[in-house]
């Protein structure tokens, strides 16, 4: 059941989003040697419109790990950049072939194609440079590239969205389905947290606990974009829903019907928000988003 006397997540998220919204922007401020064209593009992806929550995931975990928003800002930036990159290549004509993202024209619609797998590019190598450069100290800098470049990569989501792309197969089991969301959306959500966490110097309980709850809302996640892609409306959502059937995806709605689904998603949030009980307070925004993501339209 929901808490209604506790702050909504929205409430929550409108703290964080103008400064993470201005430090993406201030990492976008690339003068010397990238055209014009590319860094327009690279903005319009990037500082479009989402909701953000990958950095807030990042932020989120590192105040509940009691480190600070200023030491955790740029791991909260690379992941959105990844994740950017990610919707950008995802609605290429090769892959889902989109036309609508974050309520605009996607990224190979108001550019190019070209442009758009330029964007991808730029978007990801630029990642690992804020890590690299701007994560303190050194060693924490190296934990956190190499951690966020395990979860975006072959085995994770590179690997779930080749699956995706691939589709179902003969063996469309719930097995199946819960490996490829778990690898193509939950490993991002997964290493959000643990960015946070490593950028807070967390203690190896802290990490435990917030590894468990970002693999529960991972899946979760991904079971409620299914389901917005059947109940949703194009508007809200900001994308192009009723997709994923025609297309022969995977999803489980497609395989457990709508019901089942909701059910699945709510008892994957409920153990979530059980594995923070570990750390005690300050996990309000991370229960908080956790309930957001059951009841989201976009
Ligand atoms: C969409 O992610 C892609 C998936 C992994 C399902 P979000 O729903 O978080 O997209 P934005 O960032 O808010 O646009
Ligand atoms: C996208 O999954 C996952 C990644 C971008 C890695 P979807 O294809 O379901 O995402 P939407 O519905 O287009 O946002
Ligand atoms: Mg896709
Ligand atoms: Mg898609
Ligand atoms: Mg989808």
């Amino acid at each position: 059941m929901v808490d209604t006397q506790s702050p909504t997540f929205s409430q929550h998220a409108q703290r964080l989003h103008g400064r993470i919204d201005a430090a993406l922007q201030s990492r976008c401020a690339l003068a010397d040697g990238c055209p014009a064209n590319l860094l327009a593009a690279i903005r319009y992806s990037l500082l479009a419109p989402g909701k953000r929550l990958r950095p807030i995931l990042v932020l989120a975990a590192a105040e509940a790990c009691d480190g600070s928003i200023d030491a955790a800002m740029p791991a909260a930036c690379a992941v959105e950049m990844v994740h950017a990159y990610s919707l950008v290549h995802d609605d290429l004509p090769a892959m889902d072939d989109d036309d609508l993202r974050r309520g605009q024209p996607t990224c190979h619609k108001q550019f190019d194609e070209a442009t758009a797998i330029l964007v991808g590019d730029a978007l990801l190598t630029m990642a690992f440079e804020t890590l690299a450069g701007q994560v303190e100290p050194p060693e924490v800098a190296a934990a956190c590239c190499a951690a966020l470049a395990r979860a975006a990569g072959p085995c994770r989501m590179v690997g779930g969205q080749a699956d995706d792309v691939a589709g179902p197969g003969t063996d469309g089991s719930v097995e199946q389905l819960d490996w490829l969301h778990r690898r193509k959306t939950g490993a991002m959500i997964r290493v959000s947290l643990k960015l946070g966490a490593l950028t807070a110097g967390a203690s190896a309980m802290q990490m435990e606990a917030l590894d468990r709850y970002g693999d529960r809302l991972g899946l979760a996640f991904q079971i409620t974009d299914d389901l917005l892609d059947v109940t949703g409306d194009d508007a809200a959502a900001g994308k192009r829903v009723g997709k994923d059937a025609r297309q022969g995806k995977l999803t489980f709605p497609g395989l457990l019907g709508i019901d089942e689904s909701a059910r699945r998603a709510e008892r994957l949030i409920g153990e979530a928000c059980e594995a923070l009980l570990p750390l005690g307070s300050g996990t309000e925004l991370l229960n908080a988003l956790a309930r957001y993501v059951l009841e989201r339209n976009r």
